[in-house]
């Protein structure tokens, strides 16, 4: 039967959640109030620019572009309340594939040369300057940059079917995804044109008037598959100098085309093997002894992949620092295999699972990654991830990191779905709007499991109001009924 957690809203003060995190020996702080001009408030420079306070905007995409690749109103309205939220830092506003055959999906933004791209993506950045200035006035601008991808593994750019760019075979996810071992691998060549492509779209970021571009090396996308290419031969698998190397050319091809964009990376800094639902709905890794020892993911100890090993993160981090490399965004986890790590939920998506431990404790391991990069590089501008778990707890939490020094922007995901200008009323010293909290339902992950734009259908009236708010609804109902009824479930 699977273990129900208290999520953090139910704990009635700071001293209460405080004791919990205690319980269960998890070492994160949490303010007993917060200052509205306290950390939060500080502002940061970050490549010569100065950014006004420390929440960032995670990138969110909504699987709501038109099929050429252009924005929809629906990606119009995001990214004007991510400017309506007051963070001073939009980090790439959502993935955006730099070619057709890298979307995750049909309906993700993707750089066509068909189209103008300047103009889309102008557009959107526009829409976000317009809404915040709007609030807070013509002379403030967060820092905003546009997040760029490939898929790789989990490209699915023309319908439902999945058509993997693989740069090495993993057999766990080929066993996941029913991929055959002779399934074709990325030649060198092609990773070639796939940078190119990176560096064509950097241009378009900075002809739309982006200050950054992040170079998307998370989540088991294409450049976070190439830092674990130990299996593959040639110049971009082996030793960590040719995994990083895709990383390296592009980052030079980028500084010489685009002289004067900043650059920032959002790297996976750890992960844990494919974890699917065993008979009662829980999370387990596929069972990887056989995999021993570990050649299968980045920044995860060879003995047990379970564990991080952060040697050849840092390493990358510190090379990073030195190719100019401006800011940084740590993640942990995949939404493919380690879902439970990478947004810790009270409840699964639809093709998920009951979290295998209390989502706190992955809340923290995403914290305690950030705060050990950190204690490597007190330069470096660090961007967390991972905080809307922590719910009514998640300002007090976040400027308990700002304040020690743990982090210098806590980033925020799905809290901003639900309730985009929570930034905005802590900044002002007004009470949080409870309602309107994200409570980790997971249904802006199950309406793209099931082929839908995503959102947040639960608390946001634009999505509850919409007639396939009906159909999340249902999916989360025969979730819950799925496991629920499970062979081993009733006690
Ligand atoms: C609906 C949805 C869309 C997302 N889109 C992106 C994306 O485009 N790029 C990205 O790097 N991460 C994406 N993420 C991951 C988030 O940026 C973030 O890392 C994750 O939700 C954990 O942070 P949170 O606890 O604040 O939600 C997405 C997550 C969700 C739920
Ligand atoms: S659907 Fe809404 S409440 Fe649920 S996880 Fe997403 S943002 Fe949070």
């Amino acid at each position: 039967m699977a273990t129900r957690y208290t999520p953090p809203g139910s704990f009635k003060s700071p001293r209460e959640f405080r004791q919990r995190l205690h319980e269960i020996n998890l070492e994160f702080g949490c303010d007993d109030h917060i200052e509205a001009d306290g950390p939060l408030a500080e502002s940061l420079t970050v490549a010569g620019r100065q950014v006004s306070n420390r929440f960032a905007i995670q990138p969110m995409e909504g699987w709501d572009g038109q099929a050429d690749g252009a924005p929809t109103d629906h990606t119009r309205r995001r990214w004007r309340r991510f400017g309506e939220s007051g963070a001073g830092l939009i980090w790439g506003g959502e993935a955006i594939a730099v070619q057709h055959d890298g979307r995750a999906n049909p309906n993700q933004l993707f750089i066509n040369p068909a189209s103008d791209n300047v103009r889309h993506m102008a557009d959107l950045r526009d829409t976000l300057v317009a809404a915040h200035q709007a609030k807070f006035g013509v002379s403030s601008c967060p820092l905003i940059g546009l997040q760029l991808t490939h898929s790789g593994r989990f490209s699915r750019p023309n319908g439902e079917r999945l058509e993997p760019k693989i740069v090495y075979h993993h057999p766990l996810y080929n066993q996941k995804y029913r991929l055959p071992d002779d399934y074709p691998v990325l030649r060198d060549s092609e990773l070639e044109q796939i940078r190119d492509a990176f560096v064509q779209a950097a241009r378009v970021a900075q002809a739309a008037g982006f200050d950054f571009v992040d170079l998307k090396c998370c989540h088991a996308y294409l450049l976070h598959e190439l830092l674990s290419a130990y299996t593959r031969p040639g110049p971009y698998g082996g030793d960590l100098a040719n995994r990083t190397r895709f990383l390296r050319e592009l980052i030079s091809g980028v500084q010489a085309e685009c002289p004067g964009l900043v650059i920032g990376v959002r790297l996976g800094i750890t992960d844990l093997p494919p974890y699917v639902a065993d008979k009662n709905g829980v999370g387990q890794p596929l069972d990887y002894h056989a995999h021993l020892p570990w050649q299968l993911g980045f920044g995860m100890s060879a003995d047990d992949p379970q564990r991080p090993d952060w040697t050849e993160p840092c390493q990358l981090l510190s090379w990073l620092q030195a190719w100019g490399v401006a800011l940084i965004n740590l993640s942990v986890g995949t939404p493919y295999g380690s879902a439970h790590v990478q947004r810790p939920a009270a409840y699964p998506p639809s093709d998920g699972y009951w979290p295998p431990v209390d989502p706190l404790v992955s809340v923290w391991r995403q914290m305690q990654a950030v705060r050990h990069v950190k204690s490597l590089f007190p330069n470096m501008v660090l961007v967390g991830s991972g905080y809307s778990y922590l719910q009514d707890y998640l300002p007090h939490v976040a400027q308990h990191e700002v304040r020690c020094g743990h982090v210098d922007l806590v980033g925020l995901g799905r809290m901003v779905l639900s309730y985009p200008e929570l930034p905005a009323d802590v900044l002002a010293g007004r009470p949080l709007q409870r309602k309107r909290i994200c409570r980790t339902f997971s249904d802006c992950t199950t309406g793209p499991r099931n082929h839908l734009i995503s959102g947040c259908f639960p608390l946001d009236e634009y999505y509850k109001q919409m007639p396939i708010a009906a159909q999340v609804k249902e999916k989360r109902r025969a979730t819950m009924e799925r496991f629920l009824t499970s062979p081993d479930a009733v006690e």
